[in-house]
């Protein structure tokens, strides 16, 4: 579904992201870990198209995204949540879900065959659990309410890819435990893919099938690392 090609990016001389290249199968759930300054949330930009390449591409569904703004590449289906929050503060929660889809409305987005755009946002917004806090002003809301409701602007869009930048940041451990438990619900039933970024080892082998290392702007490692007995050792406490 998702083939990222060689992909490089300097600002200056740092480079940020050097030759990366990965694949994202349909309905695959795969992490992206790394140190502080790896290059992931750029790598996310570099994918989601905030960011031009200065070398490689981006393949979603066979075709070649890379010459694309981030706007068409959201409507082919390709749905991204900020590392930092994103919401209005100042409008309420269900008009931040409406604002993120009338952001793509005139684009064409898959979802208005089926709905309208007032239906969708009250939908996604009972899907993340905030149906109770509609009204409220997002900038009002506790961060891990934020942070549900940045994830059910992503889901509005009916994505079939969610790119996640640290889903679970700032929440507490009973928020992370929920957050995991919504996503791996909702891609179950959706049937969308989740590419995610996380510092949290318990939401990465919560959510992930695959784990990808990024360092320095490169993958140095990959697979299901869940099954390799020294991750087992160093990060889930016990044997296979
Ligand atoms: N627009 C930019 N201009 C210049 N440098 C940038 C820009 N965006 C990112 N960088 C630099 O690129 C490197 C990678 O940053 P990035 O934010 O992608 O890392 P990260 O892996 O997401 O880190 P974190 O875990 O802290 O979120 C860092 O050295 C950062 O300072
Ligand atoms: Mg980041």
């Amino acid at each position: 579904m998702l083939t990222v090609d060689n992909l490089s990016v300097a600002f200056g001389g740092l480079k940020a992201v050097q030759a990366v290249s990965l694949m994202v199968s349909q309905g695959e759930r795969v992490a992206i870990i790394g140190p502080n300054g790896a290059g992931k949330s750029t790598l996310f930009n570099l994918i989601s198209g905030g960011v031009r390449p200065d070398a490689g591409r981006v393949v979603f569904d066979g075709r070649d995204i890379t010459p694309l703004p981030a706007h068409q590449r959201a409507r082919l289906g390709l749905g991204r949540s900020f590392q930092r929050s994103s919401v209005f503060a100042k409008l309420s929660a269900y008009d931040n879900v409406l604002a993120a889809l009338t952001i793509h409305r005139g684009h064409g987005l898959r979802v208005w065959a089926r709905t309208t755009p007032q239906r969708a946002a009250e939908e996604a917004l009972a899907a993340v659990g905030l149906a109770d806090q509609r009204d409220r002003l997002a900038g009002a809301l506790a961060l891990g309410d934020q942070k549900r409701l940045e994830l059910g602007m992503v889901l509005a869009t009916a994505p079939r890819l969610m790119l996640l930048d640290e889903p679970t940041a700032g929440m507490s451990p009973e928020e992370t435990a929920g957050t995991v438990a919504l996503v791996q619900r909702l891609a179950d039933e959706r049937g969308f893919g989740v590419l995610f970024t996380e510092h949290d080892m318990s939401v990465v082998f919560g959510v992930a099938q695959r784990v990808l290392v990024l360092s320095q702007g490169a993958l140095i490692a990959q697979g299901a690392l869940r099954a390799n007995p020294e991750v087992q050792r160093l990060y889930l406490g016990g044997t296979p």
